[in-house]
């Protein structure tokens, strides 16, 4: 199974159907406030529904289309993070992620997604990767800015969000300049 070590607190480990609990009981305490910038999180409803989602991204997983890790802290669980619309044909992906309110703030998103960058340009071979945020979502902006993706321009409308459409800041890194910060 997929495992990485971020430091001695901190692992990213592929979701498993048996964290279904977990995963779930962790949303929802966080509702309200993932739901400001998450589409998902209303049909989020129970462990089972959990469960479901947790079955179709391993079999996605299989199939080279998506990976989601769960990042652990402490031996508990603190958000997710990985790839969705990985593209073998174009060697693109999009990075997402996600963490519990009060786990913000301690620099392991960034982190994290260091570790998954990494992995993207390294393992999967990708050549390009973008990361997507709405407009007005500051913290995510910050660790797109942080890692040093390329601010590309914002997509219009471009996201429905429960009752409204949300403008899209989107960002890139190539596979090029991320090994060249590396050498920096
Ligand atoms: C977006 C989101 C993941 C950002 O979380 P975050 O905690 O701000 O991001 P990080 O974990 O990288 O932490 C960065 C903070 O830790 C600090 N930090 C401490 N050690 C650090 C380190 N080693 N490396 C980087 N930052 C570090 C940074 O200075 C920054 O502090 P600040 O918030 O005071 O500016 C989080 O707000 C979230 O999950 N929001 C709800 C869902 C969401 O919006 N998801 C993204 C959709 S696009």
């Amino acid at each position: 199974m997929f495992s990485h070590r971020i430091d001695e607190h901190t692992e990213l480990r592929l979701h498993h159907e048996r964290h279904a609990e977990e995963l779930f009981a962790l949303v929802d305490r966080n509702r309200e406030y993932l739901r400001e910038w998450l589409p998902w999180v209303d049909r989020t409803t129970t462990v089972h529904v959990e469960r479901n989602f947790i079955k179709l991204w391993s079999e996605s997983f299989g199939r080279g289309e998506m990976m989601s890790l769960g990042l652990w802290n402490l031996g508990k669980l603190a958000g997710t993070i990985g790839f969705t619309g990985v593209d073998s044909g174009n060697r693109t992906a999009e990075i997402g992620y996600w963490i519990s309110e009060d786990q913000q703030g301690k620099g392991l998103i960034t982190r994290s997604c260091v570790a998954v960058l990494d992995y993207g340009f390294s393992e999967l071979n990708l050549n390009r990767i973008v990361l997507r945020a709405a407009v007005e979502n500051t913290r995510s902006r910050a660790v797109a800015e942080r890692l040093g993706f390329v601010f590309e321009g914002i997509e219009r409308q471009s996201e429905w969000h429960y009752d409204h459409f949300k403008d899209i800041a989107a960002y890139s890194m190539l596979a090029d300049e991320w090994r060249n910060r590396e050498q920096s």
